[in-house]
């Protein structure tokens, strides 16, 4: 049970001798002083070790930042507020002010863990049939390539109000906001990821003015070395730190993002702008092997099916069939894929639909839905429908302890959806836009950019959000805070957070190595068994004998995670892209 974490104590001398070794290296320029960084080929192998806190991010600049707030008093949720609207600079791609996504945040004093829903909404002129063409068939580019797919952008006032609430009221918003107003005035290096990325999406940028005038240069890619300066995205994040959410929200950026998404094809109004609003729900919560798990609930399937897969897997020993065997991973993927299948069937806005999360996640559904796995041999995806989890569902409030923790801490993920979302930006105010609204199902039975299966559950309507994948994901053991994790990457974030976890837990690896060890994918539509690259050829041999339709190729994850250990944290940033990294001080 719970055996990394049980061993905690005996592993910390040996981690904090490696992170001496990585600091003599020399961190990074620019790492806070007294903060520990690698990179690459180390981040492989140990995690960064801090006395007085930890952040862990996709792009080094943001992370750094966020180090900075804590150094200077500010709580979790300040870092985590300034890191946000750092990466809408530094990581373009995926850190926004144009898009949204879930904030999940641990209180210490108080004990608490709120879950903050700040994803975008259809506008008000949303139809449910708006993806579809005369024959009643999903047309892909209305969701994803033209203004019809722009979900109402939730991102600024999550943050803001994340701020609000939770922040340590040291550190005022503008002072979280001028960090990045700087990298955007001034430019930043292309560099990492930006430079692996941006020549990638150049195609894509290039078609719209606006975008081309910033992401490109002059409709050609921009080259390593080149600076990508965000002037117009500097005066909009100035207006949020003087004027709060209305300087995204109303007025002069408001009637921009609306005439932008228009003229895109899309229906958004500066009412529907107006009008948005975060939510905060009750966390989805969990156990596996006595540990503890709180994630994002719906309208994220994150939460849900981390826990429903976790329930299932709890019943087999994966330590003594070791990682990587052909068995282990026979097991993992034939626990995913019943709960991708109830995710097409169950998943939707709960402020719609009833979705049943107490019956998807309680141990009892998953006895049943492991019964079904057949240990020898693959279940074809057509042998796999959605289960029946009502007869599991009960108003019975579930209690888990949560006494202490060492500190506060937040669990972010958010995105555009694609890779620099729609590809368009809102003119004049530097905001890319997202096409988060691909996330819906187009009619029941459609499949999503992620090859997601959709159902009525999860229709186009007015104000609906888009069922989500995201998983923010906190793990406590014994009542404190042991782990915060988190990943984007479409349908195969609750996998990769899953395998993440079960790496630390049943196959006792640090944290470095539970986040760079080689991932695999089902879910259940396609039929098939996405492995990366570093699997043993004779594993793949037996999962095919097996009957898994076994394709070798990336995951897209890209894990951000933090672990408690004896006198301090432990962080990993995931070595998959370049740029990533896990600081403290
Ligand atoms: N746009 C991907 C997700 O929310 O799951």
């Amino acid at each position: 049970m719970a055996r990394s974490l049980a061993r905690l104590p005996a592993l910390t001398l040996a981690l904090s001798l490696a992170a001496s070794a990585a600091m003599a290296q020399g961190a990074p320029p620019g790492t806070p002083q007294g903060g520990q960084a690698i990179l690459s080929d180390a981040a492989r192998t140990l995690p960064v070790i801090a006395a007085n806190g930890m952040i862990s991010s996709q792009e080094a600049m943001a992370t750094r930042i966020g180090v900075d707030i804590l150094r200077r008093g500010g709580n979790a949720v300040d870092a985590a507020v300034a890191v946000g609207f750092a990466l809408a600079v530094t990581l373009p791609r995926a850190g926004n002010l144009g898009g949204g996504g879930f904030m999940m945040v641990h209180l210490a004093a108080q004990n608490r863990t709120i879950a903050i829903d700040y994803r975008e909404t259809a506008p008000a002129a949303a139809t449910r049939d708006m993806f579809l063409d005369d024959k009643g068939e999903p047309v892909p580019a209305k969701s994803r390539d033209s203004g019809l797919g722009i979900g109402v952008p939730g991102t600024v006032r999550g943050l803001i109000h994340a701020h609000e609430r939770y922040g340590s009221g040291k550190i005022a918003l503008k002072d979280l906001i001028a960090p990045a107003v700087a990298l955007a005035r001034d430019g930043i290096a292309i560099e990492d990821d930006l430079a692996d990325s941006l020549p990638r999406a150049t195609a894509r940028l290039k078609r719209q003015p606006a975008a081309a005038a910033i992401f490109t240069k002059s409709g050609e890619p921009f080259a390593r070395g080149d600076r990508l300066v965000q002037a117009d995205l500097a005066v909009t994040l100035e207006r949020i730190a003087s004027q709060g959410a209305d300087g995204f929200y109303k007025g002069e950026v408001a009637k921009a993002i609306a005439a932008s998404v228009r003229e895109a094809g899309g229906g958004m109004t500066e009412q529907d702008l107006a009008d948005y609003k975060v939510v905060e729900r009750a966390p989805v919560t969990g156990t596996y092997r006595g540990l503890s798990i709180a994630s994002m609930p719906p309208p994220s399937s994150g939460g849900v099916h981390l826990v429903q897969i976790l329930n299932m897997l709890e019943r087999y020993d994966l330590k003594a069939l070791g990682f990587g065997s052909a068995e282990a991973i026979h097991l993992m993927a034939e626990a995913m894929k019943p709960a991708y299948a109830d995710r097409a069937s169950w998943l939707g806005d709960p402020d719609r639909v009833k979705v049943p999360v107490k019956g998807l996640t309680s141990k009892a559904y998953a006895a049943k839905q492991a019964d079904a796995i057949d240990r020898s041999k693959a279940r074809p995806a057509d042998a796999i429908r959605a289960g029946d989890p009502l007869p599991h569902e009960s108003d019975q409030t579930t209690h888990y302890s949560v006494v202490d923790a060492q500190g506060n801490a937040v669990a972010n993920t958010y995105t555009l959806n694609f890779s620099y979302g729609v590809g368009l930006v809102a003119a004049d105010t530097g905001v890319l836009l997202n096409n988060e609204l691909d996330d819906f199902a187009a009619k029941a039975g459609a499949i999503n950019a992620y090859g997601l299966v959709g159902g009525d559950t999860n229709s186009v309507a007015p104000g609906a959000r888009p069922l989500s994948s995201m998983t923010p994901t906190f793990v406590f053991r014994d009542g404190r805070l042991a782990m915060v994790l988190g990943s984007p990457g479409g349908s195969r974030i609750i996998t990769t957070v899953l395998q993440t976890l079960v790496n630390v837990v049943d196959f006792d690896m640090n944290l470095a190595e539970a986040v760079a060890a080689p991932r695999f994918h089902h879910q259940w539509r396609p039929d098939s068994l996405l492995t990366e690259t570093g699997l043993s050829p004779d594993t793949l041999a037996l999962l095919r004998a097996k009957g898994h339709r076994v394709t070798v190729g990336s995951t897209s994850g890209s894990v951000n995670a933090i672990m408690k250990v004896e006198g301090g944290w432990a962080g990993a940033a995931d070595p998959r892209q370049r740029g990533t990294l896990a600081a403290g001080w």
